[in-house]
C-alpha cells in the first residue's frame, strides 16, 4: 500500500506533483488555485490530458523561479459515492509518474471538508491502489510510495485506522481473486491461520477426519468428489472489553463447477470467487480485531470444492446435516445452502447475539440487484437499520426482501425434512429459508446474498478487474456505529 500522511502544507518544486480537485462546470477554478499559491501558468505549454474522459488535466506551473506541475482532477458532486470513485481514478492516473512527493487538495472543488470527506478519498486510494498481478510477467507500472492528504485536521488515526481496516479488505479480494487451482480449502485454512492468528484471535481447522467425527454429513456431501477434501475453519477473536457475541458465517466454495448438475463454461468461470463470503468474514475479522472493536466474534467458514466423481453426491440422494435434520437433493448446483446450513447449527450452539451470513449463493439475487447491492434478509429490525445505514456510508448497499412464510412450502419433500430446491421463481428468497431452517429461532440472524456485489465490475471505476471483497467494510462498519 501506498504510504499516506497528511499535512497543511504544498511544496510546489520539480520533485513534486499538486493535485487539485475542481468542478468541470466551473472554470474558474484553477485560476483560484494559481492565484492563492501565487503560482504562474507555463503559457507555452498547455496542460496535458491525462486520461480518457477529460477528467484530468497535467498543469506546468513556475512558483517563485522553480518549475513544478499540478495536476487538475475533476469532481462531480452531484454523483452518489463520487469522492471514493476519483480518488480511485486519480490514484491510477499518478501511476508511473516519477514525482518524489504528492500533495492531494481537495481544494478549490470542495470548501468546507470534514474529516470524513478525508476519510473516503482515501478509501477511495486505497480501493483503487488495489490489484492483483502475482501471474503477470510484465507488472502494471509501479504506483507512488507516499501521498500527502493536505488538511488542517490530524488525519493520524484515521489514516491508521483505515489501513488496518485495508489490510482486512485487501486480505478479503486477494483471497477471491486467487484462482481455484491455487486456493482449496486446505491453502484457504492455512491463508487465514498465517493472516488471522494473534495475541487475541485464534484460529482452528477441521479436517475431513474430525468433521467426519463431528457429524458435519453436508459439508462432508458436497465436498465428498474433489480431490481436494473439506475444511471447515473457526476463527475466535475475544476482546477484554467484549460487550456482545457474533457469529459470522461465510460461504466458502473454493470453486463451484456446479456438480453433476454441472454448469456451462461461461458460468463456471467466476466461480473461483464462490468463497468470498468466507474471505470477507476473515477480513472482517481481521480489521475488527487489528482496531480493537469491543466484540467477541466467532468466524465460521465451511470451505469444499463443489465437484463430480464416482463418489459425488447426487439429485435424488437424501442427506444427514450436523444436528440430523434430513435434505432431499434437488441440484447438485444449489451446494452453498448446504454447507451452510451445517455451519448455522453450529453457530446456534455458541448462544451469541447475532447470527450474521455472507453467501455467494444465487444467481437469482444478483439477476436481481445486480452488482450494487446485496440481498439482505432478515427478520430483525435492528440489524436491518444498522446494515441499511452501514451499507449507505461504505457504499456496500444492502436492499431488503422478504422472508416470506409462505414460500417455506416450495421446499416440501414428502422425502425429507426439506428440499435444496424450489421453483425458479423466488430463488434468493426459497435459498434464505432453505437456511433460516437450521437457525434458532430465538437468535436474531441476518443472510447477506452477495452473488452480485463480490464479482469484479465496471460501475465502480475500484472495482474493475478485480473481484471486490465486497462486506468487510459494511461489517466493519456496522460494528463501528456501536448500534449493535
Ligand atoms: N455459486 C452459485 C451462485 C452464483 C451465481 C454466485 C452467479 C455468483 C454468481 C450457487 O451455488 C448456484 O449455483 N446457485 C444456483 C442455485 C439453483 C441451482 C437453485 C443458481 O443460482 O442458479
Ligand atoms: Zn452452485
Ligand atoms: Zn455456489
Amino acid at each position: 500500500m501506498i504510504n499516506y500522511s497528511s499535512s497543511e502544507l504544498n511544496v510546489f518544486d520539480k520533485k513534486s506533483l499538486n493535485i487539485f480537485l475542481f468542478n468541470k462546470k466551473n472554470l474558474n477554478e484553477p485560476e483560484e488555485v494559481l492565484t492563492k499559491f501565487e503560482l504562474e501558468a507555463d503559457k507555452e505549454i498547455l496542460g496535458e490530458m491525462i486520461s480518457d474522459d477529460g477528467e484530468a488535466v497535467l498543469f506546468p506551473v513556475k512558483s517563485g523561479g522553480n518549475s513544478s506541475t499540478l495536476l487538475f482532477f475533476s469532481v462531480d458532486q452531484s454523483k452518489q459515492n463520487e469522492l471514493r470513485n476519483t480518488a480511485s481514478k486519480l490514484i491510477k492516473s499518478v501511476r508511473g509518474k516519477k514525482f518524489e512527493n504528492i500533495y492531494l487538495n481537495v481544494f478549490p472543488a470542495l470548501k468546507n471538508p470534514s474529516v470524513s470527506t478525508f476519510r473516503e478519498l482515501l478509501e477511495g486510494m486505497m480501493l483503487g491502489e488495489y490489484k492483483f498481478d502475482k501471474y503477470k510477467s510484465s507488472k502494471d507500472e509501479e504506483k507512488p510510495k507516499k501521498l500527502n492528504l493536505v488538511s488542517s485536521f490530524d488525519l493520524e488515526n484515521v489514516i491508521s485506522e483505515t489501513t488496518l481496516l485495508f489490510n482486512g479488505v485487501n486480505l478479503s479480494r486477494d483471497l477471491s481473486n486467487e484462482p481455484a487451482n491455487v486456493l482449496t480449502p486446505e491453502t484457504f485454512a492455512s491463508e487465514v491461520k498465517n493472516n488471522l492468528e494473534n495475541e487475541y484471535t485464534s484460529v482452528e481447522v477441521f479436517d475431513e477426519k474430525m468433521l467426519e467425527e463431528k457429524n458435519f454429513g453436508l459439508i462432508l456431501a458436497v465436498g465428498n468428489a474433489s480431490a481436494n477434501p473439506p475444511r471447515l475453519i473457526k476463527i475466535h477473536y475475544k476482546p477484554e472489553n467484549a460487550i456482545k457475541k457474533i457469529v459470522l458465517v461465510g460461504k466458502g466454495v473454493t470453486y463451484d463447477s456446479g456438480g453433476l448438475s454441472i454448469k456451462t463454461t461461461p458460468g463456471m468461470f467466476e466461480m473461483k470467487a464462490d468463497m468470498a463470503g468466507a474471505g470477507s468474514v476473515a477480513g472482517a475479522i481481521y480489521a475488527a480485531s487489528k482496531n480493537k472493536l469491543p466484540y467477541e466474534i466467532i468466524g465460521l467458514l465451511p470451505a469444499v470444492e463443489n465437484m463430480l466423481a464416482g463418489n459425488s453426491y447426487k439429485p435424488g440422494d437424501v442427506l444427514t446435516g450436523y444436528k440430523g435434520k434430513t435434505v432431499e437433493i434437488g441440484d447438485t448446483d444449489a451446494e452453498g445452502r448446504l454447507i451452510l446450513a451445517d455451519a448455522l447449527e453450529y453457530a446456534n450452539e455458541f448462544k451469541p447475539d447475532y447470527i450474521i451470513d455472507l453467501a455467494t449463493l444465487t444467481g437469482a439475487a444478483f439477476i436481481s440487484l445486480g452488482f450494487l447491492y446485496s440481498a439482505m434478509f432478515t427478520d430483525n429490525e435492528l440489524l436491518a437499520d444498522t446494515f441499511d445505514s452501514a451499507g449507505k456510508s461504505t457504499y456496500e448497499l444492502v436492499w431488503q426482501q422478504p422472508l416470506t412464510k409462505e414460500y417455506k412450502s416450495l421446499l416440501d419433500t414428502k422425502m425429507a425434512d426439506i428440499a435444496n430446491l424450489g421453483p425458479r421463481h423466488s430463488g434468493a428468497i426459497t435459498a434464505a429459508l432453505f437456511l433460516q431452517h437450521f437457525v434458532d429461532e430465538k437468535i436474531p440472524w441476518m443472510h447477506l446474498d452477495i452473488a452480485g456485489p463480490s464479482i469484479k465490475n465496471d460501475i465502480l471505476d475500484y472495482n474493475k478487474n478485480y473481484n471486490t471483497g465486497y462486506g468487510v467494510r459494511l461489517i466493519y462498519k456496522a460494528l463501528k456505529s456501536g448500534k449493535l
